[in-house]
C-alpha cells in the first residue's frame, strides 16, 4: 500500500477486534517509532495489550470496544512547537500502522490520562495517545470542508503536486473533524497556516505530514 493509498484508506476506527498484534507487525510499528523519535527528538512510545486506559465512560458507552495498545504522544515540555511535532510525527506512525494493515484513532479527550501506562519523564508532557489494533470495522470517510473554505489557490492554478497535497490535507484527521487550516501558496511553496485554538497545534502538524506524503513536497506551517 503507498503512502497515498493509506491516506484515502485511513478513517478514525474506535471498534477493534480483540487479541494481539503479531510479533513481525511490533517490530516494524516500533522501528518506524525509533526512527520518529531519533529525528523528532520526542519521546513516542507503543503500548500493547494495556486496555486500562481505555477502561472509561467513554468505552462504557460503546463509543470505543477493545481498544487493548496505544501509541502515546509524549515530549518534551519546553519544545515551542511540541504539539505540531506530535501531530507531524504522530499522523507518520498511523499512515505506517494502516500499511501494515492495522486501524488507528488520534484521541485527545476521550481516555484515561490516570490509566495512561506511558514513561514521561519529569520535564515531559503527553499530549494524547492514538488508539492501534486491528479494526472490527474501516471506519467511513469523514465529511469535509469544501476546498474553497480549506485553500486560496485556485484549482486551475495548481500545480499536481500542490493539487495531491490539498487532496491528503482535506483527508488528515483533525480533532472533532474542525479542519481549522488554510494553505496558500508562497514562492512555488505550500503554507498551511491555523489559528491558536483548541488541538490546532496538533492538528497543524498532522494535516504538514499528509500534505507532504501525499505530494512528495515539503511544506511550511505557522500558527497564528
Ligand atoms: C488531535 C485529535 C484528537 C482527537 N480526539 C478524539 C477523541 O478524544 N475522541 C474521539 O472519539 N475521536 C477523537 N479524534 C478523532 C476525530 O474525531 C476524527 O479524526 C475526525 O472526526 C475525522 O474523522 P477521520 O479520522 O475518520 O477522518 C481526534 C482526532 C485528532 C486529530
Amino acid at each position: 500500500m503507498t503512502l497515498r493509498e493509506a491516506i484515502k484508506n485511513r478513517h478514525s476506527v474506535r471498534k477493534y477486534l480483540p487479541g494481539p498484534i503479531p510479533a513481525e507487525c511490533r517490530e516494524e510499528l516500533e522501528n518506524c517509532i525509533q526512527e520518529c523519535n531519533e529525528e523528532s527528538g520526542l519521546h513516542l512510545q507503543v503500548i500493547y495489550d494495556e486496555p486500562g486506559c481505555f477502561d472509561t465512560l467513554f468505552t462504557k458507552y460503546g463509543m470505543f470496544e477493545n481498544v487493548e495498545n496505544y501509541i502515546a504522544i509524549v515530549g518534551d515540555k519546553s519544545l515551542k512547537d511540541l504539539a505540531c511535532r506530535g501531530g507531524y510525527y504522530g499522523q507518520k506512525i498511523v499512515l505506517r500502522a494502516q500499511q501494515l494493515g492495522l486501524n488507528t484513532c488520534w484521541v485527545g479527550g476521550t481516555f484515561s490520562r490516570g490509566k495512561c501506562s506511558a514513561r514521561i519523564l519529569p520535564d515531559e508532557k503527553l499530549l494524547c495517545v492514538i488508539a492501534v489494533g486491528y479494526g472490527a470495522e474501516q471506519g467511513v470517510p469523514h465529511k469535509s470542508k469544501p476546498v474553497g473554505k480549506l485553500c486560496g489557490v485556485k484549482r486551475s492554478d495548481m500545480p499536481t503536486w500542490f493539487r495531491n497535497g490539498v487532496a491528503g490535507a482535506m483527508m488528515a484527521p483533525t480533532a472533532m473533524n474542525q479542519q481549522k487550516f488554510f494553505i496558500t501558496m508562497e514562492d512555488n511553496e505550500a503554507v498551511i497556516t491555523a489559528k491558536k485554538g483548541f488541538l490546532t497545534g496538533l492538528d497543524l502538524g498532522i494535516v504538514q505530514y499528509s500534505f507532504e506524503a501525499a505530494s512528495g513536497h515539503a511544506c511550511r506551517i505557522q500558527m497564528k
